[in-house]
């Protein structure tokens, strides 16, 4: 599923990046995929995958 429209980012490439690249911010996520860097809006729902990745991931 899509997160970010803007840059075509899924919610799984967000999962791998926490999993396989050991991402652990939004700052990170958003250098490395540039999710919520055009209008934002995805901000949020990226945060919430993130934090349900990095709590299941440890
Ligand atoms: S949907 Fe992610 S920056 Fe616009």
């Amino acid at each position: 599923m899509y997160v970010c429209i803007c840059k075509g980012v899924t919610d799984q490439q967000i999962r791998d990046e926490v999993c396989k690249e050991g991402a652990c911010s939004m700052r990170e996520i958003c250098l490395k995929l540039g999710v919520a860097s055009q209008c934002g809006k995805c901000g949020n729902h990226a945060k919430q995958i993130l934090q349900e990745t990095l709590e299941n991931h440890q």
